[in-house]
């Protein structure tokens, strides 16, 4: 049974399907702080009757509740975990720091704590590029220096740090799984991208085309990029959910700690995403410049060259227009 932490949100319930379509057994553990219980219910109703497919279980609770993640370690025999429960919201982690210390970084304390009191030995960390901070050389490789610019950031990094301790000390053996800009939805348009608030490019833009919202603003067009909007490495979140799969394998076949950055390796300036969502859905987009928005760098690019090598990882969605269409059927289905 793989435990998956935060399994009803957007990167989280992708993860569990993938899992699930793979034979895994899951057990989600969610306080559906972020996530919807609706996600869960379509996973199940996903999974129901098909051959192959592995048990799906929920359980409403939070990371920090250490008697719960005791009882299920231990009761469901769980034997990885995949660690997504998180807050993600860079602007709010400026103004409310200890939201995202307590969450992000000690409740991984109290799952690590928990994972070593049960005998639980490996774990998939939901990571991403926010560690890195101003990037002084791009594509990013994993040996970028590390240096994040907002809390967000900070509090991975903390846990990346921990996590080495652990390994050291106890011989938890884990993934980090730095994650750029993830996007698109699942293949049948069941699950998605589903934010309140919606904070994120590709689902903003999607809903100022479908008249949920008013006003679309790029924040700021004055960078030193080609058209001087944001450049950015936009990931689809099946070719993610896929790579925690391919990592929570290699983990359990013996595998030792690793870090692993996950991108496409092409960035897509906030102009062309707009551009390619008007080609998809066949319409103008109208949209504003606004001011840039504090803590954005300019060009952020992944290089994914060791993952690829490493875990045979391969993006089955390269191409933004694919993953643009993806989260279409979405949101427009
Ligand atoms: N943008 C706009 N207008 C909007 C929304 C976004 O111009 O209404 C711009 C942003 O300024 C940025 C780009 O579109 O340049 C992408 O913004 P997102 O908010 O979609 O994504 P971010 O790059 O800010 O952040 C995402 C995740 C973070 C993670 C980061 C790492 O949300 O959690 O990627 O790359 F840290």
């Amino acid at each position: 049974m793989i435990l998956v932490t935060g399994g009803a949100g957007y990167i989280g319930s992708h993860v569990a399907k993938e899992l699930l379509f793979n034979g895994h057994d899951v057990v989600i553990l969610d306080n559906l702080s972020t996530g919807h219980k609706e996600t869960v219910k379509t996973l199940k109703e996903m999974a129901q009757g098909r051959k192959g497919v592995g048990e799906l279980e929920f359980v409403f609770g939070d990371t920090g509740d250490k008697e719960l993640l005791v009882s299920l370690l231990r009761e469901k025999a769980v034997s990885s975990v995949v660690h997504l429960a998180a807050f993600s919201l860079v602007g709010e982690s400026m103004q409310n720091p200890g939201k995202y210390f307590d969450n992000n970084t000690s409740r991984a304390v109290n799952i690590l704590e928990c994972m070593v009191e049960c005998g639980v030995r490996n774990i998939v960390f939901s990571s991403t590029a926010a560690v890195y901070g101003e990037p002084v050389e791009v594509p990013i490789t994993e040996d970028h220096p590390v240096k994040p610019t907002n809390v967000y950031g900070a509090s991975k990094v903390m846990v990346e740090e921990i996590l080495r301790w652990y390994d050291r000390i106890h011989g938890i053996k884990y993934v980090s799984l730095r994650y750029f800009n993830a996007a698109g939805a699942d293949e049948s348009g069941l699950i998605g991208e589903w934010h309140e608030p919606e904070t994120h490019l590709i689902p903003i833009v999607m809903q100022k085309v479908l008249g949920q919202r008013d006003k679309l603003t790029v924040f700021g067009d004055d960078y030193p990029t080609p058209d001087g909007t944001c450049i950015r490495d936009y990931i689809h979140v099946t070719d993610l959910a896929r790579a925690h799969i391919l990592a929570l394998e290699a983990l359990e076949g013996g595998m030792g700690s690793k870090v692993y950055n996950l991108g496409n390796g092409s960035g897509y300036s906030v102009r062309e995403v707009i551009d390619t969502v008007s080609e998809v859905v066949g319409q103008d987009v109208v949209y504003d410049i606004g001011e840039r928005r504090a803590g954005d760098p300019a060009v952020l690019v992944a290089s994914s060259d060791k993952i690829k090598k490493e875990l045979g990882w391969k993006p089955g969605y390269p191409e933004l227009k694919d993953i643009v269409r993806s989260a279409w059927k979405w949101h427009w289905g």
